[in-house]
């Protein structure tokens, strides 16, 4: 068995979260492969205590001091695994260490399309399928072959198929029935050499028109024409603290979806099966919300959805935020957001 990676105790956390929250984890340690982990897993101080694996850090908000043990997963690794005959397909490999947009990169230099649209999400592989990352009609859930996670309980390592998943609209078996149970270690995706393009979602053909590529895109074009629709909306979490989305959208029910309609001329809303997903950015800006400030925090001024940390933000007045906004968006329309990120 490998020796277990070094303990540090009163580490600061404020590197590894994209919202730039200084909380303290009583202990902390980083692991490079599935021996490092299983070593630290096997230590009576980290089975004894509560347990916070981190990626990226892009998906969560520390509203105070974490008294268990951080393990910061740090497994790299990009390879292709296998081909099909024809080469139309390739399984790629991503260790859960390595940064999410790495390895759109790399699928983009190996001429292999799927995860173009999911080009610049925040945040490490191994975090990609807890909530099934989303953005300009793709999920990862449509490329995704099998993960590798080691159980928490008995260091052993299993495999997950795509239906043992579970996936939903940002959700998994691991944020569910499976929470804090495993940690994932491997991610295999399903890669197209024949490329079939998704640009009919929100901006990307008007933002490719604007790039002067108006037949034929190539995977890389879509790629750029996403950045720069995300970088023109989203902050950037190197300068101001933000983890996306703070909500998720909210789905209701279409006769629900008729009543607002008949107030509210422009209300957005798009088909699901068993109702209407309404955007809970159109929902806050609506209450006033966007681009108020309070201090340290507040609200994006071009994404109502994103909260922010202007510096030194305090995660629990981002929380008493968050629940702010909840409230003022169900007095006003009946509708209960929920919260995307997780709150710690
Ligand atoms: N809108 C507003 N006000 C705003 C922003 C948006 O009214 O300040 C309305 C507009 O009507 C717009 C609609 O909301 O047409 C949708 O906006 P947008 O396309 O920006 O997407 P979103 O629904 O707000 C979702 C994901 C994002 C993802 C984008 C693009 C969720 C919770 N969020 O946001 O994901 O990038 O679509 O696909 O589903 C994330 O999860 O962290 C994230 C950034």
């Amino acid at each position: 068995m490998a020796s277990a990676p070094a303990l540090e105790h009163h580490v600061s956390l404020l590197p590894y979260n994209t919202f730039g929250i200084d909380a303290k984890a009583r202990l902390f340690a980083r692991f490079r492969s599935v021996e490092e982990l299983r070593a630290l897993l096997a230590l009576p101080e980290v089975q004894q205590t509560e347990k916070l694996v981190l990626g990226g850090g892009s998906n969560l908000l520390f509203t105070q001091d974490f008294d268990g043990v951080v393990l910061k997963n740090e497994i790299t690794g990009l390879e292709i695994i296998a081909q099909d005959e024809a080469q139309d397909t390739a399984l790629v490999r991503a260790g859960a260490g390595e940064s999410w947009h790495g390895l759109v990169q790399y699928a983009l230099s190996q001429n292999l399309s799927g995860i173009e649209n999911l080009s610049l999400i925040p945040g490490t592989v191994g975090a990609a399928p807890l909530q099934n990352i989303g953005a300009y009609g793709a999920e990862l859930k449509d490329t995704f072959d099998h993960l590798e996670a080691v159980e928490i309980s008995s260091g052993q390592l299993r495999t997950f198929t795509h239906e043992q998943c579970g996936f939903g609209y940002r959700e998994s078996v691991f944020k569910g029935p499976l929470r804090n149970q495993y940690i994932v270690t491997g991610v295999v995706l399903q890669l197209r050499r024949k490329h079939q393009l998704n640009v009919s979602y929100g901006a990307i053909s008007t933002t490719l028109a604007d790039m002067g590529i108006e037949t034929e895109p190539t995977p890389h074009d879509v790629s750029e024409a996403v950045i720069q629709i995300r970088r023109s909306k989203l902050p950037d979490p190197a300068q101001i603290g933000n983890a996306g989305s703070f909500f998720k959208n909210p789905e209701i029910s279409q006769a629900k979806y008729d009543e607002l309609k008949a107030q509210y001329a422009d209300l957005p809303g798009y088909p699901v099966p068993g109702g209407v997903k309404v955007p809970a950015a159109w929902l806050i800006e609506q209450c006033g919300w966007k681009g108020r400030r309070f201090g340290a925090h507040g609200v994006h001024d071009r994404q109502a959805l994103v909260l922010v940390n202007h510096g030194g933000a305090q995660g629990s007045a981002i929380r008493d935020l968050a629940h702010e906004i909840i409230a003022s968006v169900r007095e006003k329309f009946g509708v209960e957001l929920h919260p995307e990120v997780n709150i710690l």
